[in-house]
């Protein structure tokens, strides 16, 4: 797919479909074009009086357009401007597909349309995204297709660079989902390292990897506990990105990367299980966050941590009831095995505090609990800084990710009391997502700002969401690139 954002006037819309959004921001122009103007008035009307209750496309018998499509905002109702652009976006390049049609203009020439490029480019990239590399019978979005933004003369060039940028960061996102995407027989935790090597060197980014050796030998017993029942060892992975301009800051992006969840001797029931090849979703979040900012160079350093290991039951794995000592002192006893995303990520707060965190984010699938109490569409949120938690927030509602915080009350870490250990790695059956969040809380490194993503809710769907195949959404990677971008602007004062 091709894109190109050019200022045309009337006469030079030549296009298989023209794709018009009916949208307060995007103000319109007026045609040139009695008739068409009057065809989108008369439609405008049947929209606002809910006449039409999906997009009008139409064979359209003009010289240079030979088809329409239109949508109207009260086609989407629950979602903002920007996520029903991106929603149109996709369907539009649907019709687009069925129908053959190889040039797709989207009038954007609208008062304010410029700001709305960059999220027709997000929908149509992330729109026509498939996973079909194992099927016989492909269904690729055809790589011929061209798409015009048209756009004013006025916004011109920062109107390409948005183009630009935002069809970098989501090409990047469509990888993280393809990783997501594959079995858990492909992706496992050297298959991730590798990966980070490769990057590393096309970005010249320092990366390092600690193998099983290494992990014993610098105790790192959470994911040596963890990865102890599969035949794939555990793995300790960095990558560190600096900007040209010195920066005080180091963000540390750390992403749970269980390459399979089955559970462990605490086995899983096997409906659904399947989904546990997601469970590296946090990593592949970091690991592609770090590929996009490499092209987009952020001027704050950033260091992504991917603590990745495959939990298996074994005659090796840990059992429940199993002690150990993680690096900063504290025994863990593992009364569920199944409860292992917490006790990798420790190993990774270490090394985050080695490398001289400032601010720490985790991404992890962490907890079904939190899935029952947000549901897919939105994922948990919590800290112990409430500037850093609204700054993920933030940029996430930029990007259409949802988060939502949940308290971190002191009084709860009673929960995670038990006569054997200094901690247990569960905490009962109620409040699953915020025992799991306390318990992070005793490991990280002293004065670091922390905030903890749980994204097992929108990590991955069974049917399509917003413009979003089934499957694997890359959730996250759009708000920690984003969260990159802003940082200094964040933190300035
Ligand atoms: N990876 C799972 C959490 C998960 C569940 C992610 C569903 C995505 C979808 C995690 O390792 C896990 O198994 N958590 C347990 C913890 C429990 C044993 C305390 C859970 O949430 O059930
Ligand atoms: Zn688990
Ligand atoms: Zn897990």
């Amino acid at each position: 797919m091709k894109f190109e954002v050019k200022s045309l006037s009337f006469d030079k819309w030549e296009t298989d479909l023209l794709v018009i959004l009916l949208e307060k921001d995007l103000q319109l122009p007026l045609f040139e074009n009695g008739e068409l103007q009057s065809f989108v008035n008369a439609l405008t009307r049947d929209f606002e009086e809910k006449k039409i209750k999906r997009e009008f496309f139409t064979r359209w018998d003009g010289k240079a357009i030979k088809h329409i499509v239109v949508f109207h905002s009260s086609l989407e109702p629950s979602y903002n401007s920007w996520e029903r652009t991106k929603i149109f976006a996709s369907r539009a390049l649907g019709y687009g597909k069925d129908y053959s049609l190889k040039n797709i203009s989207f009038l954007m020439n609208g008062g304010d349309a410029s700001p709305y490029i960059g999220k027709v480019v997000e929908g149509a990239v992330l729109g026509s995204y498939g996973f079909d590399k194992y099927k016989m019978e492909k269904n690729e979005y055809p790589a011929e297709v061209r798409i015009t933004l048209i756009a004013n003369e006025t916004t011109l060039k920062a109107d390409k660079e948005r183009c630009k940028h935002y069809s970098q960061v989501m090409g990047v996102l469509n990888e993280c989902r393809d990783l997501v995407n594959e079995p858990g027989s492909v992706v496992y935790p050297e298959v991730l390292a590798n990966l980070a090597r490769d990057l590393g060197k096309t970005h010249s980014m320092k990366v390092t990897v600690l193998d099983e050796k290494s992990l014993e030998k610098a105790g790192y017993k959470g994911l040596i506990s963890v990865g102890k029942g599969s035949i794939h060892p555990p793995r300790l992975i960095t990558l560190e990105y600096k900007p040209q301009k010195k920066s005080s800051i180091r963000l540390a992006l750390v992403g749970k990367g269980i390459t399979f969840d089955t559970g462990g001797i605490s086995l899983k029931p096997s409906e659904k299980m399947l989904e546990m090849k997601g469970d590296m979703a946090g990593a592949a979040a970091v690991l592609y966050t770090m590929k996009a900012i490499a092209y987009l160079k952020p001027d704050v350093g950033v260091i992504g941590i991917i603590p990745t290991a495959e939990n298996f039951p074994d005659a090796r794995a840990q059992r429940p009831g199993d002690i150990f000592v993680a690096k900063n002192g504290k025994s863990v006893q593992v009364d569920n095995t199944d409860a292992e995303g917490r006790l990798v990520l420790i190993d990774a707060f270490a090394r985050a505090g080695e490398l001289k965190s400032t601010h720490i984010v985790d991404v992890a699938t962490l907890t079904g609990s939190v899935v029952r109490a947000l549901g897919q569409g939105v994922a948990g949120i919590m800290g112990n800084s409430q500037v850093l938690i609204d700054a993920v927030i933030k940029s996430g509602a930029n990007h259409g990710e949802n988060f939502w915080p949940l308290p971190l009350p002191e009084e709860y870490k009673e929960m995670l009391k038990t006569p054997y250990a200094d901690i247990n790695n569960i905490g009962g059956p109620n409040a699953g997502a915020i025992t799991a969040g306390l318990f992070l809380q005793e490991f990280l490194p002293e004065n670091t700002a922390w905030v903890h993503l749980d994204i097992a809710g929108p990590f991955m769907f069974d049917k399509p969401w917003k413009y979003y195949k089934e499957g694997a959404t890359g959730f996250g990677m759009k708000t920690l690139v984003d969260l990159c971008w802003r940082f200094k602007e964040y933190f300035s004062n």
